[in-house]
């Protein structure tokens, strides 16, 4: 693996010329994705600024653009009409200020019908490389690229750790108030969100307090990336714990996790109905968040980073890395989340194919389970062996998936083997696979399980115990992955 020096990590993008070269030599590689959003160049991290404006849906990626490396981090912005769809829209916001100087980091967006408004955090670092975070924003101009403001719209607080960062703005109607929640550290080292207020989007923000969770005081070292959603009245509390390793995940300590409860935004109190519950069971998701003026009070639209931070992935050879999760919608069904993929998806889905054992590099399956135990093994070598191996144990409803037997194995350190819960028999699981990814949704979204994959040369085979049912389509592309910087 190349070592980076902070130098190199930190440099500033000056022209499109200097990565053009790095462009062509990415695109060669055999893992570009054909329909998940993918870095133009270097390391993608983050989805940043979901939303809905004017009929278009806006999202940025976290981006370093020299390699597969977490160094000075910029949006780069992509576009669609229907989230399938997406083409590059080029830089969203670049550090080139001092409030940003060492990075344009995490956030989210808001259009109030005639804006669109992004939030992010301007990660500010002295010479002695200590850390000030700021709460910036910008507005997307008529050329389509967003403006930033000149000044934050609020500094860190003092009271709490340099770990304050990714706003995550919300309307109230209710009370006609914007709220920006903070994923926060306290001095302590334990793991909170901060609440800031203001009935204008853009000035008069005041601190209203820390988050009260009942129960989770003291849950992981930091939240990164919290996201409140109201979904058929109950409302979803999202964050990404880390610092700390949760049953049933290995060795891992960055997750992603979700509450359902009540939020009470005069006691600033998220009482939870039940306990937290893993967003997604795979290896590899994190950071999600939820779009902005989605338009319907019953579901929200999530998207994740396929990938996670401290963890290293093959194509980082290739100097890049990193994909967004397909956008999925979110339900409440029995006081939990049911997520399915967006309906759109189905126009990628070329003619059905015959399933003879091979799997295309982008396909769908979708797979009727038997009753009983099964095995159902993806990426498979020709003679069956190896491969990313799927085994459902019917008497205790947990299908387990181990990513051991690939050729190129990767962050074995944080375990190759997760088990997906499930409350009711499997009956059908819905599978998309691209050139590095795969996205399981179990049961009609009942539970989900996201993990990146490389496939080697010899890797499109499967294999699936007898009375398994297979329905295979290959996707067609819809990412244009255009050089536009
Ligand atoms: C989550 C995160 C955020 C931060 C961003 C920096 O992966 O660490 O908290 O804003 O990435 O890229």
């Amino acid at each position: 693996m190349k070592e980076w020096t902070r130098e190199e990590r930190y440099r500033v993008l000056q022209s499109p010329d200097e990565i053009r070269d790095l462009y062509d030599r990415v695109q060669t590689s055999p893992w570009r994705q054909r329909y998940h959003v993918q870095p133009v160049t270097g390391l993608s991290s983050d989805p940043n600024g979901f939303a809905l404006h004017k009929g278009v849906w806006h999202l940025c990626y976290q981006w370093c653009p020299w390699g597969a490396v977490h160094g000075l981090k910029y949006w780069y912005h992509v576009t669609s009409e229907d989230l399938v769809h997406w083409r590059n829209a080029g830089i969203g916001l670049k550090p080139d200020c001092f409030y940003d100087n060492r990075g344009t980091h995490s956030g989210s967006a808001i259009s109030d019908g005639s804006d669109l408004i992004f939030y992010y955090t301007g990660n500010h670092r002295d010479e002695d490389w200590t850390r000030t975070p700021y709460t910036c924003a910008a507005i997307l101009g008529a050329d389509g690229r967003p403006r930033k403001l000149e000044k934050p719209l609020f500094g860190p607080r003092d009271d709490y750790s340099e770990h304050q960062r990714d706003p995550k703005v919300v309307y109230n109607a209710e009370k006609k108030r914007y709220y920006i929640f903070i994923g926060a550290q306290t001095l302590d080292k334990r793991g909170g969100v901060l609440v800031y207020e203001s009935e204008q989007p853009l000035s008069g923000w005041r601190f209203a307090g820390q988050l009260k969770v009942p129960g989770y005081e003291a849950f992981g070292g930091m939240w990164e990336c919290p996201y409140i959603v109201n979904i058929s009245g109950k409302d979803v509390l999202i964050f990404s714990p880390q610092y700390t390793k949760l049953p049933g995940r290995g060795e891992s300590t960055n997750h992603n996790v979700y509450l359902i409860g009540r939020m009470d935004y005069d006691t600033l109190t998220f009482t939870p109905d039940g306990p937290y519950r893993h967003l997604d069971f795979g290896f590899d998701f994190y950071a999600a968040q939820g779009a902005a003026n989605v338009g319907a009070a019953d579901k929200a639209i999530l998207i994740a980073w396929i990938g996670l931070p401290d963890n290293h992935y093959p194509s980082e050879e290739e100097d890049w890395e990193g994909s967004m999760s397909l956008p999925r919608e979110l339900r409440i069904r029995g006081g939990k989340l049911l997520q399915t993929p967006i309906p759109a998806l189905r126009g990628l889905r070329g003619p059905e194919l015959e399933p003879d054992g091979t799997l295309p590099p982008a396909c769908e399956l979708e797979i009727t389970a038997p009753a009983g135990d099964f095995d159902l093994n993806l990426f498979t070598r020709e003679d069956g062996t190896g491969g990313l191996r799927l085994r459902y144990d019917s008497a205790n409803r947990v299908c387990r998936i181990d990513r051991s037997g690939m050729d190129l194995r990767f962050n074995t350190q944080v375990g190759e083997a997760l088990d997906m819960p499930l409350d009711a028999p499997l009956r059908k699981l819905q599978i998309y696979i691209d050139h590095n990814s795969a996205e399981l949704f179990a049961n009609d979204g009942a539970a989900t399980f996201t993990t990146h994959v490389y496939p080697t040369g010899r890797e499109f085979h499967y294999t699936a115990t007898e009375g398994v049912g297979v329905r295979l389509w290959p996707m067609s592309r819809s990412v244009t992955d255009e050089f536009v910087i």
